[in-house]
Protein backbone atom coordinates (compact mmCIF):
# COMPACT_ATOMS: atom_id res chain seq x y z
CA UNK A 1 0.00 0.00 0.00
CA UNK A 2 1.39 3.20 -0.75
CA UNK A 3 1.19 6.38 1.58
CA UNK A 4 -1.78 8.51 1.05
CA UNK A 5 -0.14 11.06 0.19
CA UNK A 6 1.65 9.53 -3.32
CA UNK A 7 -2.43 8.00 -3.78
CA UNK A 8 -3.85 11.66 -3.83
CA UNK A 9 -1.12 12.89 -6.30
CA UNK A 10 -1.53 9.85 -8.44
CA UNK A 11 -5.16 10.57 -8.58
CA UNK A 12 -4.75 14.35 -9.12
CA UNK A 13 -2.32 13.72 -12.19
CA UNK A 14 -4.94 11.53 -13.26
CA UNK A 15 -7.51 13.83 -13.07
CA UNK A 16 -5.56 16.71 -15.00
CA UNK A 17 -4.78 14.16 -17.60
CA UNK A 18 -8.45 13.24 -17.85
CA UNK A 19 -8.93 16.96 -17.61
CA UNK A 20 -6.95 17.60 -20.50
CA UNK A 21 -7.57 14.76 -22.01
CA UNK A 22 -11.80 16.12 -22.01
CA UNK A 23 -10.75 19.46 -21.58
CA UNK A 24 -12.62 19.55 -18.34
CA UNK A 25 -16.35 19.36 -19.91
CA UNK A 26 -18.17 17.30 -17.46
CA UNK A 27 -21.42 15.33 -18.78
CA UNK A 28 -23.31 14.31 -16.60
CA UNK A 29 -26.38 17.08 -17.33
CA UNK A 30 -26.62 16.50 -20.57
CA UNK A 31 -26.64 12.88 -19.78
CA UNK A 32 -28.58 12.83 -16.92
CA UNK A 33 -32.33 10.97 -16.72
CA UNK A 34 -35.01 12.46 -18.78
CA UNK A 35 -32.91 14.56 -21.43
CA UNK A 36 -32.47 11.38 -23.32
CA UNK A 37 -35.16 10.91 -25.80
CA UNK A 38 -35.28 7.14 -26.65
CA UNK A 39 -36.10 6.68 -29.85
CA UNK A 40 -38.05 3.72 -31.62
CA UNK A 41 -38.02 1.35 -28.93
CA UNK A 42 -34.29 0.62 -29.50
CA UNK A 43 -32.78 4.30 -28.60
CA UNK A 44 -31.09 4.47 -31.36
CA UNK A 45 -30.84 5.56 -35.10
CA UNK A 46 -31.03 3.29 -37.96
CA UNK A 47 -28.28 4.53 -40.41
CA UNK A 48 -29.01 7.62 -42.45
CA UNK A 49 -30.25 7.80 -45.52
CA UNK A 50 -28.11 10.47 -46.54
CA UNK A 51 -25.41 9.05 -45.03
CA UNK A 52 -22.20 8.87 -47.85
CA UNK A 53 -19.88 6.01 -46.84
CA UNK A 54 -17.50 6.04 -49.07
CA UNK A 55 -15.04 3.45 -48.62
CA UNK A 56 -11.74 5.21 -49.56
CA UNK A 57 -10.60 2.09 -51.62
CA UNK A 58 -12.22 -1.27 -52.25
CA UNK A 59 -10.87 -3.04 -49.42
CA UNK A 60 -13.30 -5.93 -49.81
CA UNK A 61 -10.66 -7.71 -52.66
CA UNK A 62 -8.05 -7.37 -50.74
CA UNK A 63 -9.22 -9.07 -47.83
CA UNK A 64 -10.94 -11.87 -50.07
CA UNK A 65 -8.04 -12.59 -51.81
CA UNK A 66 -6.07 -13.68 -48.64
CA UNK A 67 -8.92 -15.72 -48.04
CA UNK A 68 -9.06 -17.26 -50.87
CA UNK A 69 -5.42 -18.02 -51.02
CA UNK A 70 -6.16 -19.68 -47.24
CA UNK A 71 -8.67 -21.60 -48.31
CA UNK A 72 -6.76 -23.14 -51.31
CA UNK A 73 -4.17 -24.27 -49.37
CA UNK A 74 -6.13 -25.26 -46.96
CA UNK A 75 -9.46 -26.84 -48.24
CA UNK A 76 -9.75 -30.87 -48.40
CA UNK A 77 -10.08 -31.72 -52.05
CA UNK A 78 -13.83 -32.73 -53.87
CA UNK A 79 -14.92 -32.63 -50.02
CA UNK A 80 -17.96 -30.17 -49.19
CA UNK A 81 -17.05 -28.21 -46.45
CA UNK A 82 -19.12 -24.73 -46.11
CA UNK A 83 -16.98 -21.91 -46.66
CA UNK A 84 -17.30 -20.09 -42.79
CA UNK A 85 -17.76 -20.93 -39.48
CA UNK A 86 -21.49 -22.18 -39.53
CA UNK A 87 -22.29 -20.52 -36.27
CA UNK A 88 -20.26 -17.20 -37.29
CA UNK A 89 -22.23 -14.04 -35.93
CA UNK A 90 -22.21 -12.88 -39.92
CA UNK A 91 -25.00 -15.39 -39.86
CA UNK A 92 -26.80 -14.32 -37.14
CA UNK A 93 -26.41 -10.82 -38.50
CA UNK A 94 -27.90 -11.56 -41.97
CA UNK A 95 -30.49 -13.20 -40.02
CA UNK A 96 -31.25 -9.83 -37.97
CA UNK A 97 -33.44 -7.25 -39.98
CA UNK A 98 -32.39 -4.65 -37.54
CA UNK A 99 -28.53 -5.30 -37.94
CA UNK A 100 -28.39 -6.66 -41.30
CA UNK A 101 -28.72 -3.11 -42.42
CA UNK A 102 -25.89 -1.96 -39.76
CA UNK A 103 -23.26 -4.46 -40.23
CA UNK A 104 -21.27 -4.22 -43.49
CA UNK A 105 -17.98 -6.70 -43.12
CA UNK A 106 -16.48 -5.42 -46.37
CA UNK A 107 -16.13 -2.40 -44.71
CA UNK A 108 -12.17 -1.36 -44.27
CA UNK A 109 -11.17 -2.03 -40.67
CA UNK A 110 -6.96 -2.01 -41.05
CA UNK A 111 -4.86 0.56 -42.98
CA UNK A 112 -1.75 -0.30 -44.94
CA UNK A 113 0.34 0.80 -47.73
CA UNK A 114 -1.60 0.71 -50.60
CA UNK A 115 -4.37 2.94 -48.82
CA UNK A 116 -1.72 5.78 -49.54
CA UNK A 117 -3.11 7.22 -52.85
CA UNK A 118 -3.84 10.40 -54.16
CA UNK A 119 -8.00 9.19 -54.29
CA UNK A 120 -7.58 8.40 -50.41
CA UNK A 121 -5.35 11.90 -49.65
CA UNK A 122 -8.52 13.71 -51.49
CA UNK A 123 -11.16 11.90 -49.45
CA UNK A 124 -9.66 11.26 -45.98
CA UNK A 125 -7.82 14.42 -46.26
CA UNK A 126 -10.90 16.19 -46.10
CA UNK A 127 -12.24 14.72 -42.56
CA UNK A 128 -10.24 15.59 -39.51
CA UNK A 129 -8.83 13.29 -37.22
CA UNK A 130 -10.30 10.21 -36.26
CA UNK A 131 -12.33 9.98 -39.45
CA UNK A 132 -9.18 11.09 -41.55
CA UNK A 133 -6.28 12.98 -41.96
CA UNK A 134 -7.57 16.67 -42.39
CA UNK A 135 -4.33 18.90 -41.38
CA UNK A 136 -1.84 16.25 -40.75
CA UNK A 137 1.38 16.07 -42.53
CA UNK A 138 0.79 14.30 -45.67
CA UNK A 139 4.76 12.80 -44.91
CA UNK A 140 3.98 11.73 -41.62
CA UNK A 141 1.25 9.81 -43.04
CA UNK A 142 2.82 8.77 -45.79
CA UNK A 143 6.13 7.23 -44.42
CA UNK A 144 3.96 5.85 -41.47
CA UNK A 145 1.64 3.75 -43.71
CA UNK A 146 5.13 3.23 -46.04
CA UNK A 147 5.97 0.64 -43.30
CA UNK A 148 2.64 -1.11 -43.10
CA UNK A 149 3.62 -3.39 -46.35
CA UNK A 150 3.63 -6.27 -44.74
CA UNK A 151 0.50 -9.11 -44.86
CA UNK A 152 -0.08 -9.01 -41.24
CA UNK A 153 -0.68 -5.51 -41.89
CA UNK A 154 -3.87 -6.68 -43.52
CA UNK A 155 -5.68 -9.08 -41.28
CA UNK A 156 -5.77 -9.45 -37.55
CA UNK A 157 -5.12 -12.97 -37.93
CA UNK A 158 -4.70 -15.79 -40.44
CA UNK A 159 -7.18 -18.19 -40.07
CA UNK A 160 -6.71 -22.36 -39.83
CA UNK A 161 -9.40 -23.36 -41.71
CA UNK A 162 -12.56 -22.64 -43.52
CA UNK A 163 -14.33 -24.63 -40.97
CA UNK A 164 -12.88 -23.29 -37.80
CA UNK A 165 -14.78 -20.84 -35.43
CA UNK A 166 -12.69 -18.16 -34.47
CA UNK A 167 -13.69 -17.29 -30.73
CA UNK A 168 -12.79 -14.29 -29.39
CA UNK A 169 -12.89 -12.52 -26.07
CA UNK A 170 -12.90 -8.63 -25.45
CA UNK A 171 -11.72 -7.30 -21.92
CA UNK A 172 -13.04 -4.10 -21.05
CA UNK A 173 -11.98 -2.56 -17.28
CA UNK A 174 -15.34 -2.40 -16.10
CA UNK A 175 -15.63 -2.86 -12.36
CA UNK A 176 -18.36 -5.46 -13.28
CA UNK A 177 -15.24 -8.10 -13.67
CA UNK A 178 -14.19 -7.11 -9.87
CA UNK A 179 -14.95 -11.36 -8.40
CA UNK A 180 -16.16 -12.55 -11.50
CA UNK A 181 -13.42 -15.62 -11.41
CA UNK A 182 -13.98 -15.47 -15.66
CA UNK A 183 -10.29 -15.53 -16.11
CA UNK A 184 -10.17 -19.28 -17.28
CA UNK A 185 -13.19 -18.92 -19.51
CA UNK A 186 -11.65 -15.22 -20.54
CA UNK A 187 -7.89 -17.80 -21.49
CA UNK A 188 -10.32 -20.37 -23.27
CA UNK A 189 -10.85 -18.65 -26.55
CA UNK A 190 -8.29 -17.93 -29.32
CA UNK A 191 -8.05 -14.36 -29.17
CA UNK A 192 -8.18 -12.04 -26.41
CA UNK A 193 -8.36 -8.38 -26.60
CA UNK A 194 -7.65 -5.84 -24.56
CA UNK A 195 -7.31 -2.45 -23.80
CA UNK A 196 -5.80 1.20 -22.35
CA UNK A 197 -5.36 0.72 -18.40
CA UNK A 198 -5.85 -3.30 -18.49
CA UNK A 199 -4.09 -4.66 -15.09
CA UNK A 200 -3.41 -8.20 -14.79
CA UNK A 201 -1.06 -8.97 -11.70
CA UNK A 202 -3.67 -9.51 -8.96
CA UNK A 203 -6.86 -10.12 -10.66
CA UNK A 204 -5.96 -13.02 -12.77
CA UNK A 205 -8.61 -15.11 -11.34
CA UNK A 206 -11.31 -12.34 -12.78
CA UNK A 207 -9.26 -11.75 -16.31
CA UNK A 208 -7.17 -14.02 -17.29
CA UNK A 209 -3.96 -13.40 -18.48
CA UNK A 210 -3.94 -13.85 -22.05
CA UNK A 211 -3.60 -11.09 -24.65
CA UNK A 212 -3.24 -11.46 -28.15
CA UNK A 213 -4.72 -7.75 -28.64
CA UNK A 214 -3.93 -4.63 -26.72
CA UNK A 215 -6.16 -1.69 -28.50
CA UNK A 216 -5.23 2.15 -27.31
CA UNK A 217 -4.76 5.63 -28.73
CA UNK A 218 -1.37 6.85 -27.53
CA UNK A 219 -3.33 9.00 -25.42
CA UNK A 220 -5.24 6.84 -23.68
CA UNK A 221 -1.73 4.56 -23.30
CA UNK A 222 -0.26 7.14 -21.91
CA UNK A 223 -2.77 8.48 -19.52
CA UNK A 224 -3.63 5.02 -18.35
CA UNK A 225 0.11 4.80 -17.37
CA UNK A 226 -0.13 7.90 -15.19
CA UNK A 227 -3.90 7.26 -13.92
CA UNK A 228 -3.74 3.62 -12.89
CA UNK A 229 0.26 3.32 -12.06
CA UNK A 230 -1.24 3.15 -8.66
CA UNK A 231 -3.33 0.45 -9.51
CA UNK A 232 -0.47 -2.01 -11.02
CA UNK A 233 -0.76 -0.69 -14.72
CA UNK A 234 2.79 0.11 -14.45
CA UNK A 235 3.62 -0.91 -17.73
CA UNK A 236 2.01 -2.03 -21.01
CA UNK A 237 0.77 -5.30 -22.18
CA UNK A 238 3.85 -6.71 -23.80
CA UNK A 239 3.88 -10.83 -24.97
CA UNK A 240 5.73 -12.72 -28.18
CA UNK A 241 2.18 -12.93 -29.54
CA UNK A 242 1.04 -10.03 -28.72
CA UNK A 243 -0.07 -7.83 -31.28
CA UNK A 244 -0.68 -3.61 -30.89
CA UNK A 245 -3.73 -2.28 -32.19
CA UNK A 246 -3.17 1.66 -32.49
CA UNK A 247 -6.82 3.64 -33.11
CA UNK A 248 -5.35 6.73 -35.49
CA UNK A 249 -6.90 9.58 -33.28
CA UNK A 250 -4.67 12.10 -34.09
CA UNK A 251 -0.92 12.90 -35.64
CA UNK A 252 0.62 11.43 -32.46
CA UNK A 253 -0.43 7.63 -33.31
CA UNK A 254 0.78 8.16 -36.95
CA UNK A 255 4.23 9.63 -35.87
CA UNK A 256 4.32 6.97 -32.47
CA UNK A 257 3.62 4.11 -34.83
CA UNK A 258 6.19 4.98 -37.10
CA UNK A 259 9.28 5.52 -34.50
CA UNK A 260 7.86 1.70 -33.10
CA UNK A 261 8.69 0.41 -36.26
CA UNK A 262 11.51 2.04 -36.48
CA UNK A 263 12.67 1.35 -33.68
CA UNK A 264 13.68 4.96 -33.15
CA UNK A 265 12.74 7.96 -30.12
CA UNK A 266 9.81 9.86 -31.36
CA UNK A 267 12.01 12.56 -33.45
CA UNK A 268 8.91 15.31 -33.01
CA UNK A 269 5.85 16.32 -32.17
CA UNK A 270 4.19 15.35 -28.74
CA UNK A 271 5.74 12.37 -27.75
CA UNK A 272 8.93 14.01 -28.76
CA UNK A 273 12.11 11.85 -26.94
CA UNK A 274 9.46 8.86 -26.26
CA UNK A 275 11.26 5.95 -26.61
CA UNK A 276 9.03 3.10 -28.00
CA UNK A 277 10.56 0.31 -26.56
CA UNK A 278 8.94 1.33 -22.90
CA UNK A 279 5.64 0.72 -25.07
CA UNK A 280 6.30 -2.00 -27.20
CA UNK A 281 9.19 -3.95 -25.81
CA UNK A 282 12.88 -3.87 -27.49
CA UNK A 283 13.30 -4.43 -31.27
CA UNK A 284 9.40 -5.31 -31.88
CA UNK A 285 8.69 -6.89 -35.22
CA UNK A 286 7.02 -4.34 -37.48
CA UNK A 287 4.75 -7.50 -37.78
CA UNK A 288 2.95 -6.52 -34.09
CA UNK A 289 1.60 -3.12 -35.26
CA UNK A 290 -1.68 -2.78 -36.54
CA UNK A 291 -3.73 0.27 -37.61
CA UNK A 292 -7.43 0.59 -37.84
CA UNK A 293 -8.48 2.42 -40.47
CA UNK A 294 -9.99 5.91 -40.41
CA UNK A 295 -13.39 4.71 -42.74
CA UNK A 296 -13.79 1.76 -39.80
CA UNK A 297 -13.83 4.95 -37.34
CA UNK A 298 -16.19 6.59 -39.33
CA UNK A 299 -18.47 3.69 -40.20
CA UNK A 300 -18.57 2.53 -35.79
CA UNK A 301 -20.11 6.11 -35.36
CA UNK A 302 -22.33 6.82 -38.18
CA UNK A 303 -23.70 2.98 -37.92
CA UNK A 304 -23.50 1.75 -34.39
CA UNK A 305 -22.57 4.86 -31.90
CA UNK A 306 -24.16 8.38 -34.05
CA UNK A 307 -25.06 9.73 -30.20
CA UNK A 308 -26.78 12.86 -29.69
CA UNK A 309 -23.36 14.57 -28.49
CA UNK A 310 -22.65 14.72 -32.36
CA UNK A 311 -25.45 17.01 -32.26
CA UNK A 312 -23.91 19.75 -29.10
CA UNK A 313 -21.33 22.25 -28.74
CA UNK A 314 -19.33 18.99 -27.88
CA UNK A 315 -19.66 17.20 -31.47
CA UNK A 316 -16.02 17.39 -32.24
CA UNK A 317 -14.70 15.68 -29.37
CA UNK A 318 -16.91 12.38 -29.31
CA UNK A 319 -15.91 9.03 -30.72
CA UNK A 320 -16.57 5.81 -30.13
CA UNK A 321 -14.74 4.59 -26.60
CA UNK A 322 -11.37 2.80 -26.94
CA UNK A 323 -13.58 -0.69 -25.25
CA UNK A 324 -16.55 0.26 -27.96
CA UNK A 325 -13.68 0.30 -30.81
CA UNK A 326 -12.12 -2.99 -29.91
CA UNK A 327 -15.39 -4.69 -29.00
CA UNK A 328 -16.52 -3.81 -33.36
CA UNK A 329 -13.15 -4.65 -34.59
CA UNK A 330 -13.87 -8.21 -32.98
CA UNK A 331 -17.02 -8.14 -34.31
CA UNK A 332 -15.80 -7.36 -38.21
CA UNK A 333 -12.75 -10.03 -37.18
CA UNK A 334 -13.70 -13.21 -35.42
CA UNK A 335 -16.89 -15.91 -35.62
CA UNK A 336 -17.84 -15.52 -32.40
CA UNK A 337 -17.47 -12.37 -29.56
CA UNK A 338 -17.92 -12.76 -25.77
CA UNK A 339 -17.53 -9.27 -23.82
CA UNK A 340 -16.78 -8.71 -20.83
CA UNK A 341 -16.33 -5.87 -18.18
CA UNK A 342 -18.45 -3.88 -20.86
CA UNK A 343 -21.02 -1.43 -19.40
CA UNK A 344 -24.64 -2.91 -18.35
CA UNK A 345 -27.75 -1.68 -17.19
CA UNK A 346 -26.48 -1.83 -13.47
CA UNK A 347 -23.41 0.07 -14.06
CA UNK A 348 -23.99 1.43 -10.67
CA UNK A 349 -23.64 -1.81 -8.63
CA UNK A 350 -19.65 -2.00 -9.95
CA UNK A 351 -16.91 0.30 -9.50
CA UNK A 352 -15.50 2.19 -12.74
CA UNK A 353 -12.64 -0.46 -12.94
CA UNK A 354 -12.15 -4.00 -11.36
CA UNK A 355 -9.28 -2.97 -9.98
CA UNK A 356 -9.90 0.33 -8.30
CA UNK A 357 -9.53 -0.27 -3.91
CA UNK A 358 -12.62 1.35 -3.00
CA UNK A 359 -15.27 2.13 -4.75
CA UNK A 360 -15.34 4.89 -7.69
CA UNK A 361 -18.48 5.42 -9.14
CA UNK A 362 -18.62 5.16 -13.10
CA UNK A 363 -18.51 9.01 -14.92
CA UNK A 364 -19.38 10.36 -18.21
CA UNK A 365 -17.67 12.64 -20.07
CA UNK A 366 -18.67 14.45 -23.20
CA UNK A 367 -16.55 12.44 -25.88
CA UNK A 368 -17.87 9.57 -25.54
CA UNK A 369 -21.59 8.14 -25.18
CA UNK A 370 -21.61 5.25 -22.45
CA UNK A 371 -25.29 4.80 -22.40
CA UNK A 372 -25.48 4.29 -25.81
CA UNK A 373 -22.82 1.72 -25.99
CA UNK A 374 -24.85 -0.18 -23.10
CA UNK A 375 -28.10 -0.17 -25.05
CA UNK A 376 -26.04 -1.25 -28.39
CA UNK A 377 -24.25 -4.11 -26.61
CA UNK A 378 -27.47 -5.29 -24.93
CA UNK A 379 -28.98 -5.71 -28.06
CA UNK A 380 -26.34 -7.24 -30.10
CA UNK A 381 -26.53 -9.78 -26.71
CA UNK A 382 -29.89 -10.16 -27.23
CA UNK A 383 -29.91 -11.02 -30.53
CA UNK A 384 -27.14 -13.78 -29.63
CA UNK A 385 -24.50 -11.77 -32.14
CA UNK A 386 -22.14 -11.44 -29.22
CA UNK A 387 -21.82 -12.92 -25.41
CA UNK A 388 -22.13 -10.33 -22.82
CA UNK A 389 -20.89 -10.80 -19.44
CA UNK A 390 -23.63 -9.80 -17.14
CA UNK A 391 -24.10 -10.32 -13.23
C1 LIG B 1 -32.22 -17.60 -38.57
O1 LIG B 1 -33.59 -17.42 -38.31
C2 LIG B 1 -34.33 -18.59 -38.43
C3 LIG B 1 -35.81 -18.24 -38.29
O2 LIG B 1 -36.01 -17.35 -37.22
C4 LIG B 1 -33.87 -19.62 -37.42
O3 LIG B 1 -34.59 -20.81 -37.56
C5 LIG B 1 -32.38 -19.90 -37.63
O4 LIG B 1 -31.89 -20.74 -36.61
C6 LIG B 1 -31.61 -18.59 -37.60
N1 LIG B 1 -30.23 -18.84 -37.92
C7 LIG B 1 -29.22 -18.32 -37.22
C8 LIG B 1 -27.87 -18.64 -37.72
O5 LIG B 1 -29.37 -17.63 -36.23
C1 LIG C 1 8.65 -3.17 -46.06
O1 LIG C 1 9.41 -1.97 -46.14
C2 LIG C 1 10.68 -2.04 -45.49
C3 LIG C 1 11.29 -0.66 -45.49
O2 LIG C 1 11.04 0.03 -46.67
C4 LIG C 1 11.54 -3.09 -46.18
O3 LIG C 1 12.81 -3.17 -45.55
C5 LIG C 1 10.83 -4.43 -46.10
O4 LIG C 1 11.55 -5.42 -46.79
C6 LIG C 1 9.41 -4.34 -46.67
N1 LIG C 1 8.71 -5.56 -46.36
C7 LIG C 1 7.97 -6.22 -47.25
C8 LIG C 1 7.28 -7.44 -46.76
O5 LIG C 1 7.86 -5.84 -48.39
C1 LIG D 1 -14.40 -5.93 -5.27
O1 LIG D 1 -15.06 -7.05 -4.74
C2 LIG D 1 -14.81 -7.24 -3.36
C3 LIG D 1 -15.44 -8.55 -2.97
O2 LIG D 1 -16.78 -8.62 -3.37
C4 LIG D 1 -15.35 -6.05 -2.58
O3 LIG D 1 -15.10 -6.20 -1.20
C5 LIG D 1 -14.67 -4.80 -3.09
O4 LIG D 1 -15.22 -3.66 -2.46
C6 LIG D 1 -14.82 -4.66 -4.59
N1 LIG D 1 -14.04 -3.55 -5.06
C7 LIG D 1 -14.57 -2.47 -5.59
C8 LIG D 1 -13.63 -1.41 -6.02
O5 LIG D 1 -15.76 -2.34 -5.76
Amino acid sequence: MRPRWLRSVGISIGALALCSLFYGHHYSSLISAGSRTPREGVGYDLPSKSLEWIPAVSHGRERNREQTETLRVQRPSKEQVPDTCPTSLQLRVKNDSYFNTLFNFEVPLLLWNSHMTERNWDILGKRPVPYGWKDLPQEDVASTLKLLNDSAHRVMFRRQGPQKCIRCAVVGNGGILNGSRKGKEIDGHDYVFRLNGAVIKGFEKDVGTKTSFYGFTVNTMKNSLISYNEYGFTQTPKGADLRYIFIPSDLRDYVMLRSGILGVQVPSGYDKGDKPSVYFGPKPSPRKFKMLHPDFLLYTRERFLKSDILNTKYAGLYMPSTGGLMLLTALHSCDQVSAYGFITPDYNRYSDHYYELQKIPLEFYANHDMILEMQLWGRLHDKGIIKLYKR
